[in-house]
């Protein structure tokens, strides 16, 4: 199959606003013009809020990384999920967010390394999950389950399978459900007291989940006590201490930095994967190239073995171009400046969109179709250096960068190595969730690859 990979249908031309915020709480990408796939930048105006898409390499660059004290993270995003994160770093400014950092970033060098392991394993029992299952499968699923297994198993050194992890996994997924991406008061600027529309359900969600990690807190430092800890992220976490202050999270704190982990860990992973998967199941080629590849891995995968492995990570790559997991960065300016000598006032939204950057017909060869030999064009290079952010960019650039890069190629070629894919079932239609989802599900047959 050559037929370009699915793209949402844009908003229908000459949409009034209650349209528009009609087709934004469904879904973001159908509330959006076609045009932004060309424009180089997009101002809206309500009578509540005045927001700016940024939409070209050096204003990206602007707001992300040259200027970005100056554009700090959105209270929509933390107000959408403080039930569930609390002050957790994704969502925290300032000072708070300096020294969550300052604690976070030791745990996460050679964290990659470490957890590799725990990755090789998690892969084998999802494999091993799916020889014999019942055909087709929803990938969606599958990638969620295997995404949270791999993370859990680098935090807490145990497999998802066991009980309690199984019950927190559960009730992130019932969470999503019921949790909008866009919380509208907090959109309009509404303050605190009026009541945000979180359904009942959302908020039994992230209590179930919180009391679940709250547990698993309290055993971990118990241990951390008595000397018996294994040696894996939340230990890392919970021993390290900033280095300005020599202050560690507290209990609490703890709870929501593991929530976010655990959220930010596996929610993004598990979105590349299954995209990156149906583009593989729709364009045969491809997969019998990352399928030779993957013959590169030794029995029992190996750190060493990921350098060998060129094609399956310009694979990855054109998965996390065509789908980033996180459609948009949501900021917020802190003081009047000018995009393109237009005046933004304090307090306008800026919104910064891997998913049109990546896809913008002046940045982009064919920016369409799904093509991984084209990181290998001077073109492909260079749109990595300015216009490639699935992780973001700057001082809030992802920490887990590294983890998810080795965990997406080994995954990819760890599954090519022990299946065949075929899509089976309706073509999936993208929708902006927490991150970049399908309606209504990727369905793939998998067969063994012999
Ligand atoms: C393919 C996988 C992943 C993608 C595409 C991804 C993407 C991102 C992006 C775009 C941001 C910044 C969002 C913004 O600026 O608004 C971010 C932040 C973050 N990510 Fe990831 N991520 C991935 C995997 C991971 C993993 C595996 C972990 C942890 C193990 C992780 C932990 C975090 C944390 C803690 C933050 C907040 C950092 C801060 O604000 O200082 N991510 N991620």
């Amino acid at each position: 199959m050559s037929e370009l990979p699915p793209k949402p249908a844009s908003r229908p031309d000459g949409a009034g606003i209650v349209q528009r915020i009609r087709l934004f709480r469904q879904d973001m990408f159908a509330s959006q013009p076609e045009r932004l796939y060309r424009a180089k930048m997009a101002e809206m105006r309500t009578p509540f809020y005045r927001s700016f898409l940024v939409n070209t390499p050096d204003l990206v660059h602007r707001v992300l990384v040259q200027e970005a004290d100056n554009f700090p993270k959105s209270e929509v995003l933390a107000d959408t999920l403080r039930a569930l994160l609390g002050d957790s770093i994704f969502a925290t400014n300032g000072e708070q967010w300096r020294a969550q950092r300052d604690i976070i970033n030791p745990a996460f060098k050679g964290c990659p390394r470490q957890a590799f392991a725990q990755m090789r394993a998690a892969g084998e029992d999802a494999i091993a999950r799916l020889q014999g299952a019942q055909q087709p499968v929803e990938m969606e699923f599958v990638t969620s389950y295997l995404a949270a297994d791999i993370i859990f198993r680098t935090l807490f050194s145990k497999p998802l399978g066991e009980t309690r992890a199984l019950a927190v996994f559960e009730a992130f997924r019932a969470y999503q459900k019921t949790q909008p991406l866009w919380n509208i008061p907090a959109l309009l600027r509404l303050p605190r007291w009026v009541p945000r529309m979180r359904s009942k359900q959302a908020r039994h969600h992230a209590g179930v989940i919180r009391a679940l990690l709250g547990d698993l807190v309290a055993e971990r430092q118990a241990e951390i006590a008595a000397g018996t800890a294994p040696d894996d992220l939340a230990t890392s976490l919970m021993t390290a201490v900033d280095p300005q202050t020599g202050k560690g999270f507290s209990p609490q704190e703890m709870v929501d930095q593991v929530a976010i982990f655990f959220l930010a860990g596996h929610e993004t992973s598990a979105s590349a994967l299954a995209w990156t998967f149906y583009l593989l199941a729709t364009h045969p080629d491809i997969q019998d190239r990352v399928a030779e590849e993957s013959r590169l891995l030794s029995s029992l995968p190996a750190p060493g073995d990921m350098s060998a492995l060129r094609f399956t990570k310009h694979v990855f790559h054109e998965g996390l171009r065509l789908y980033p997991p996180v459609p948009v960065f949501v900021r917020e300016a802190a003081v009047e400046t000018q995009f393109r000598g237009r005046r933004v006032p304090k307090g306008s939204m800026v919104l910064v969109s891997p998913w049109y950057l990546q896809r913008h017909e002046n940045l982009w060869e064919n920016p369409d179709a799904f093509d991984p030999d084209r990181w290998e064009t001077p073109n492909g290079k260079a749109r990595k250096r300015d216009a490639f952010i699935p992780f973001s960019a700057g001082k809030r650039v992802c920490p887990g960068a590294g983890f998810g890069r080795i965990e997406g190629v080994l995954m990819l070629a760890m599954f090519l190595r022990a299946f065949r894919l075929e899509p089976a079932g309706n073509v999936p239609v993208p929708v902006a969730h927490l991150t970049v989802r399908s309606k209504d599900g990727i369905y793939l047959s998998l067969s063994p690859r012999v």
